[in-house]
């Protein structure tokens, strides 16, 4: 099987590619990622001369790049986006090139190689918030409500993919996952934010109050689900992907990640909220479940090793949070404090 991972030198792209080559040793996988600031092929290292492995620089938005990248391939799993909410709010034309025109290019070219899957990496904020103090959930009919640049985007996208299922049959399915945590993921994020500013001598700044809540899924945890719904999904549905259960607010958070760095609250710093920050994210996954799937890490003991390899990972994260990432954080934190 030939699998082409788009986005594959970011956080969780990365995690997956590594997670496939592992787990099936008689596949193929092609990398095509255009590395942005959020795509490093660092996070690729160590599989780098695997012969069951190749890297394509490419553009989304450019059809020449998706079919020559599209040539043999049987499986295409999407997960090149623009993904940080704050800067979908000033760089929302970002998130509309690539986020929308990139997956309906890369829809069209799969639908004309006639790929047996194109699996679409969605985000549960398609749904837009839960209130505080409920116990609802966003199910698959759940209408969508995005309430942000970033997450309109995804959600024009998702529109798109199931319009070339219905318009050209192409074998779609979709996963909406909830916020992830684990290694390689870049520090404009809250949880690397906050453990590298920590092991920095920084504060880390808490958006409004820190009650705003979400559900915190360990990286592999999505991997596996998604390689669960490409083997057993069925086309053209979509399937919500979330953690145990335990959801949590941001303050509570980060009193753990203070704690696991040997800190206390006067690292804490309140800053001006983000603009329509959603309240509360929460999915119900019980048709995941159906097919088999359930989280497997919990958040306290993956939290732990997760700060572990931040600390360990120096060289890997201060390389990230120079240059072009110190304007960005001017630009995002420069006015809140
Ligand atoms: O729910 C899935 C989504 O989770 C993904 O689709 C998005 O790509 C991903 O960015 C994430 O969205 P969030 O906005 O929830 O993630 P973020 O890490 O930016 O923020 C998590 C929470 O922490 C959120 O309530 C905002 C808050 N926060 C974030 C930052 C960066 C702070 O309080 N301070 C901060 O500096």
């Amino acid at each position: 099987m030939k699998l082409l991972v788009t986005g594959g030198a970011g956080f969780i792209g990365s995690n997956f590619v590594r997670y496939w080559l592992a787990k099936y040793p008689g596949d193929y996988v092609v990398n095509f990622d255009v590395l942005t600031y959020s795509g490093n092929l660092e996070n690729l290292a160590e599989i780098q001369n695997n012969p069951r492995y190749s890297f394509i620089k490419g553009d989304l938005r450019n059809m020449a790049d998706v079919e020559a990248a599209m040539s043999g391939v049987d499986i295409v799993v999407h997960f090149a986006a623009e993904t940080h909410v704050d800067r979908s709010l000033f760089a929302a034309g970002d998130f509309i090139t690539s986020n929308i025109l990139g997956t309906q290019i890369l829809c069209e070219a799969a639908a004309k190689h006639h790929v047996t899957r194109f699996h679409y990496i969605s985000t549960d904020e398609v749904y837009g918030e839960l209130p505080l103090n409920s116990t609802q959930k966003f199910t698959q009919d759940t209408p969508f409500d995005p309430r942000n640049q970033y997450s309109a985007s995804k959600a024009s996208a998702e529109h798109f993919v199931r319009a070339y299922y219905h318009t050209h049959h192409l074998p779609i399915t979709i996963t909406n996952c909830t916020n992830n945590f684990g290694p390689y993921q870049h520090p404009e994020k809250f949880i690397p934010l906050f453990i590298t500013n920590l092991l920095q001598g920084k504060k880390v700044p808490i958006y409004g109050d820190g009650l705003n809540i979400r559900d915190w899924l360990y990286v592999v945890d999505h991997c596996r689900a998604v390689d669960l719904v490409i083997r057993k999904g069925v086309i053209g549905k979509s399937y919500l992907v979330g953690a145990q259960h335990k959801e949590i607010s941001n303050l509570e958070l980060t009193h753990k990640l203070l704690k696991l760095l040997g800190k206390d609250d006067s690292s804490i710093e309140f800053v001006t909220d983000r603009p329509a920050h959603d309240h509360r994210y929460a999915v119900d996954w019980s048709k995941i479940a159906a097919l088999g799937w359930q989280p497997e890490h919990d958040l306290d003991t993956w939290l732990a090793a997760t700060v572990d390899w931040y600390k360990t990972h120096r060289d890997w994260w201060q390389r990230v949070k120079s240059g072009d990432y110190l304007k960005y954080y001017d630009r995002v934190y420069g006015h809140r404090s």
